[in-house]
């Protein structure tokens, strides 16, 4: 493990550099217009793979294509076959003018490099790809064969990964599921993860006038759809910071006493927290520590909201329409299908007759649970302890990978989560990073880690 480490230490500027390259590729998935960023952002961790030695293949889905890359087998060794997963699409960038660089021109500051995708998801799967990278050009042979499945939907979904997964089930076969698309509390904080919140995601439009209206001559006279929109969005949440959907609560599982306690030894400074975020308070569920409620409660949010007259100056109008995207994060063992039922079930109730109401239902995924007791848990917690030089800790994310729960069903197998997002990292937001520390710790912990669940598996 020295060699590789030594060879994992003195690679890293290179390494930088790579992941940088990767990161100019704007493969967001969610705008149309970049759909041949995807492709060209594919191929190129494609090619690099293939020169990593890996055995690859590119395959096109209705969507982005999915890369499988997998180490060379060693002809009659029986080793254990881990599948590392990953995605190269990003969130959108904007608002662009938040950016203190541009969002594709990787730039480091310090010991961060600053890129939409460096740390959600590119930087965290590439330190898996660099890990394996190390192995063979130690000539140190890999204790396990590992099948590196990168896709290009995640951020909207992951439509077509679960056909996929399905359809190649016989290849992918495999001892478990490596992930690192998460976070950690921080560097003295190595985290495995063993819960994810699942998610329902939808648009709703309330129609009104059939175009826009004068507000002074027609004002008061009809509904205005961005008032009784916000109306309608005002009356999913109560005074005590509760989802007000009739039946919402009912399947989810209590905080057991055990975890509470758990997250309550996790670092946390309430100032730190506002100030990191920006605002001057908190606020939540009413009986739940801020940690519990971002991450083991269910919440509704509303993600994008439209209507009316958005340039300059005033326009005064009674708007045509308005509209609202909204996902609801769920927890186990609350259910996608049947809370999206309920959810449009009360919509629909809560909808006045002077509008008209569309629902568009989105994206949505199961919430993930698994018991982190088990011996690839504990070799994973070894692996970590290894690279980070601290006791790791267990975690509940709020977060949301649909692709876990369709891994487990398909190949039956649970996932390891371990994140290498810290806090700060702003995934999603303006200014995203991935901390180089944290990409070298986890170079190293992927490096033990493949020891480690050898050791145990192979028993
Ligand atoms: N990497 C995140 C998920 C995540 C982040 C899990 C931090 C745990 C901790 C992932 O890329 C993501 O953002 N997923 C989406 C899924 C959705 C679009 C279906 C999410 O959670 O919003
Ligand atoms: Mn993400």
């Amino acid at each position: 493990m020295q060699v590789i480490e030594k060879f994992l230490k003195e690679n890293e500027p290179r390494f930088v550099r790579e992941l940088s390259e990767y990161l100019r590729f704007p493969s967001v998935s969610a705008q149309p217009k970049h759909r041949s960023d995807l492709t060209a952002c594919a191929g190129w961790i494609e090619k690099h793979c293939r020169q990593l030695g890996l055995q690859t293949r590119l395959w096109s889905t209705p969507g982005n294509p999915i890369l499988v890359a997998k180490t060379p087998r060693v002809a009659g060794a029986r080793k254990p076959h881990f599948l590392v997963y990953g995605h190269y699409d990003v969130q959108p960038a904007e608002p662009f003018e938040l950016w203190k660089s541009p969002p594709f021109e990787a730039r480091i500051e310090g010991r961060s490099l600053f890129a939409r995708g460096a740390t959600d998801n590119k930087g965290q799967h590439f330190a898996h790809l660099k890990a394996v990278e190390a192995y063979r050009a130690c000539g140190v042979e890999l204790p396990c064969d590992l099948t590196f499945l990168i896709e290009g939907e995640e951020e909207v979904g992951s439509n077509h990964l679960a056909a996929f997964v399905k359809k190649h089930r016989a290849e992918l076969r495999c001892d478990g599921v490596v992930i690192s698309d998460n976070s950690l509390p921080s560097l003295k904080h190595p985290a495995l993860t063993y819960a994810l919140r699942g998610i329902v995601a939808l648009e709703i439009r309330l129609d009104g006038p059939a175009r826009d209206l004068h507000s002074g001559l027609f004002g008061g006279a009809v509904d205005n759809p961005a008032m009784a929109l916000c109306q309608l969005l005002g009356k999913l949440r109560d005074a005590r910071g509760r989802v007000a959907i009739p039946g919402f609560y009912y399947d989810v599982r209590p905080l057991s006493t055990y975890e509470r306690r758990q997250m309550a030894r996790l670092p946390y400074d309430e100032r730190k927290f506002k100030k990191l975020l920006g605002v001057p308070e908190l606020f939540g569920e009413h009986g739940f520590t801020a940690n519990e409620r971002r991450s083991a409660r269910p919440t509704c949010e509303i993600n994008g909201l439209t209507s009316g007259y958005q340039g300059d100056g005033s326009k005064t109008i009674v708007p045509s329409w308005a509209s609202a995207k909204l996902t609801f994060r769920i927890v186990p063992n609350q259910k996608p299908e049947k809370i999206r039922e309920l959810i449009e079930k009360q919509l629909r109730k809560l909808c006045p007759p002077t509008v008209r109401l569309t629902i568009e239902a989105g994206h949505g995924g199961d919430p993930y649970f698994v018991s982190p007791d088990g011996a690839q848990a504990q070799a994973a917690l070894r692996a970590l302890k290894s690279a980070f030089g601290h006791a790791p800790v267990l975690l509940r994310e709020g977060g949301s990978i649909p692709v876990v729960n369709d891994l487990k069903k398909i190949l039956g197998v649970d996932a390891l989560m371990l994140g290498l997002a810290l806090p700060d990292d702003n995934p999603h937001s303006p200014n995203e990073k991935i901390s180089l520390d944290a990409f070298a710790k986890g170079m190293r912990m992927s490096a033990h880690l493949w020891q480690e669940l050898a050791n145990i598996t192979r028993k």
